[in-house]
């Protein structure tokens, strides 16, 4: 693509953010379907948020992302904050719509359709997701309004059960419960899909899995949404145990998908993003 007085941009922001993998996945994006954007990282410390937006905001910048630590906060500095979002506690998204900053989150939405697009249906099933942290909790909102029985799983206990509580209005029947292998093996004896979205077994904790080997079935779909290692331990063992799994790479691309439609209103090159992705984290190895 050929930068011009014409190229908007779009970035993430965060800190740290230069391990991010959205700038490959969006600008593979925007070259695919031949929109005349860029997308770029910024590192951006707590203290300099609010400038940093209201900066985006005069430079015309055209979308963010958002990522750590900025996911709440960043809700302050917004004139307009979706729904979803507001529900969630925490944008991971930004539009600039003529000057007016619109917040979302495309995390429960990304994460619920990457296991729809890896066949895995979720209307009228049972799904035992494990964290109550900030994935877990954009996961969540989603999952209880699309599958028939939501079982949080959360080591520190109040967490779940808090998260149950704010979801009670939705059509799933929703509890939260205390992560351990007694309760894992109740739950997952009826499960339909089980979500990992704790951060155990993510890099350098590859050997570690939030499920022992023994409870995993064939009847079980599983989703880790950690993607550094690509393959976790918890993906290995279902894998293993003959489970349909589905890598967290998945997620980011779906999330990342779901953000670009609501930059550009055009539908999102998925399989280019996926490849540059995945070119990318091969890499890195
Ligand atoms: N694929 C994607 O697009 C995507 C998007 C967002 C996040 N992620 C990944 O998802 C993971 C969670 O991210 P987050 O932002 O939700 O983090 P977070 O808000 O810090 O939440 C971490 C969760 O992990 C649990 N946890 C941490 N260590 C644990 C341990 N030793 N045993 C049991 N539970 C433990 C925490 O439980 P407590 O409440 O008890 O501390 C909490 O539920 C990270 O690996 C992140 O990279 C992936």
């Amino acid at each position: 693509m050929t930068i011009s007085g014409k190229t908007r941009v779009c970035a993430i922001i965060g800190d740290p953010v230069q391990h991010s993998l959205s700038p490959v996945i969006h600008n593979a994006a925007f070259n695919e379907v031949g929109l005349n954007l860029v997308y770029v990282a910024f590192n951006v410390g707590v203290t300099e948020l609010k400038d940093a937006i209201l900066g985006a905001k005069t430079l015309g910048i055209h979308g963010l992302n958002i990522t750590m630590p900025h996911k709440h906060s960043v809700m302050n500095y917004l004139d307009k904050i979706n729904m979803t979002a507001k529900n969630i506690g925490a944008v991971n998204t930004i539009l600039n719509k003529n000057g007016i900053l619109i917040g979302y989150n495309t995390d429960g939405a990304g994460a619920m359709l990457a296991l729809k697009e890896n066949g895995i249906c979720t209307e009228e099933k049972k799904l035992v997701l494990l964290g109550a942290g900030g994935a877990a909790k954009a996961i969540a909102y989603q999952a209880a309004q699309e599958v028939e029985e939501l079982v949080i799983l959360n080591r520190t206990v109040e967490k779940a059960k808090q998260l149950a509580k704010i979801l009670h209005s939705f059509n799933a029947k929703v509890i939260g419960k205390m992560l351990s292998n007694n309760v894992l093996y109740k739950e997952l004896t009826t499960a339909n899909i089980l979500v990992n979205a704790t951060s155990v077994g993510m890099y350098p904790d590859n050997n570690n899995s939030p499920v022992p080997s023994d409870l995993l079935t064939s009847d079980l779909c599983v989703m880790d949404i950690i993607y550094n290692p690509l393959n976790t331990k918890l993906l290995n063992d279902a894998k293993y145990a003959g489970a349909k799994t589905v890598s967290g790479v998945d997620m980011l691309i779906y999330q990342g998908a779901v953000a670009f439609e609501i930059w550009t209103k055009c539908t999102a090159p998925v399989e280019v993003m996926k490849k540059a992705a995945l070119n990318e984290l091969i890499n890195r190895v």
